[in-house]
């Protein structure tokens, strides 16, 4: 049976190899407290054998992935071809494997993660002139703010969907993990 968290794995290596700017990108659709969609471009990081999100608690997104169970995660590969679409429950990475993580930030998200300790992630500010200000009297440190947060994605449903066909009908096949074994079906495209 096809694994198809290990298919994923090799489009985006095709695709990283291939220049795709998006291998290491995706975009997460979560819900807001008050039932409205949400969606955003997060970096897809591979933990060990396992897709990874890193994030700031201080930032919406932290609670409305706390609306449910599962996250939508979207990734289309233009270099393969190839679009994605996964349902995950997920699970805290361990908070010294994000410290670890943490300080090999650049050093302005690393700026920026401390200021949110006193200014949320996506709040307002009075002007550009006062963020650069804020950010400048942050002082450089690689100690990991309390609110750096990591996600172990468990995909539970992947589904693909390759445009590359020389007949021209899309290959669409969806993957649902069922004790602890993948059920292929292939969709209408
Ligand atoms: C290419 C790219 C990569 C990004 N990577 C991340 C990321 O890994 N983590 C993150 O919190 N925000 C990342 N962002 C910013 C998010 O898209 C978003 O603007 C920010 O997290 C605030 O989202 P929120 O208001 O929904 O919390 C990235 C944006 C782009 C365009």
């Amino acid at each position: 049976m096809t694994d198809p968290v290990r298919l994923l794995k090799a489009d985006r290596d095709s695709a990283r190899n291939a220049g795709d700017p998006w291998a290491d990108l995706c975009v997460v659709a979560s819900i807001s407290p008050s039932g409205e969609p949400r969606s955003r471009v997060l970096v897809l990081r591979d933990l060990d054998d396992q897709l990874a999100l890193f994030f700031n608690a201080s930032s919406p997104k932290s609670e409305e992935f706390k609306q449910s169970e599962s996250l939508s995660i979207l990734l289309y590969l233009h270099a393969v071809k190839v679009q994605y679409r996964l349902t995950a429950a997920f699970t805290e990475v361990d908070p010294n494997v994000v410290a670890e993580s943490w300080k090999l930030r650049p050093l302005v998200p690393r700026k920026l993660d401390w200021l949110y300790a006193t200014r949320p992630q996506s709040s307002s500010v009075p002007s550009r002139e006062a963020l650069l200000d804020a950010i400048d009297r942050i002082p450089e440190t690689t100690t990991a703010p309390s609110t750096a947060r990591g996600y172990i994605l468990v995909p539970t449903e992947i589904e693909r969907l390759d445009l590359d066909q020389p007949n021209g009908i899309h290959d669409r096949r969806r993957y649902k993990r069922l004790d602890d074994d993948w059920h292929e079906a292939v969709l209408i495209p």
